[in-house]
């Protein structure tokens, strides 16, 4: 499936940590946007869409949530719960996000800019899209 994980490089001290990502180094894409999901309700699952020219990286950089990955042929659950853990997720990948935990923060950088017409919002679809593709 087209996603992976990576392990983001952590700079400690006495004083805490700090972690950067770097747009060509530690993403192979152009940040075009940042997004964060927080605050989510007990019991929320979101998501539920594809994309047809999207690249992203989810770095859970607070608590902990889940990522259930589909690619039209196979499934994946991904546990986020630490800042170093990213999730690298690329085109024709329906994705749910859920169990997030009262202080998750889902932090995302994408390749392009808010574009609705890139959503593949409707499961039967995508599976049209991915298995397309393949
Ligand atoms: P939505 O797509 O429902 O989020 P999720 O896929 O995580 O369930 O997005 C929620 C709202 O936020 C919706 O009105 C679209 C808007 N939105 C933006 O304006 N810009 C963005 O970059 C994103 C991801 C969403």
């Amino acid at each position: 499936m087209d996603y992976c994980i990576t392990n983001l490089t952590e700079h400690g001290d006495s004083r805490g940590m700090l972690i950067s990502i770097e747009e060509g180094i530690d993403v192979p894409f152009d940040i075009k946007r940042i997004y964060y999901i927080y605050g989510t309700e007990p019991d929320v699952r979101r998501g539920f869409h594809s994309h047809k020219n999207l690249i992203q990286l989810l770095v859970c950089v607070s608590g902990s949530c889940k990522i259930h990955l589909d690619d039209g042929y196979e499934t994946s659950e991904v546990f986020l719960d630490s800042p170093k853990k990213g999730l690298l997720i690329k085109n024709f990948i329906w994705r749910e996000m859920y169990d997030f935990s009262k202080d998750a923060v889902l932090l995302v950088l994408a390749s392009e800019k808010y574009d609705e017409s890139d959503y593949i919002r409707d499961y039967n679809d995508f599976l049209k899209f991915a298995r397309r593709e393949k």
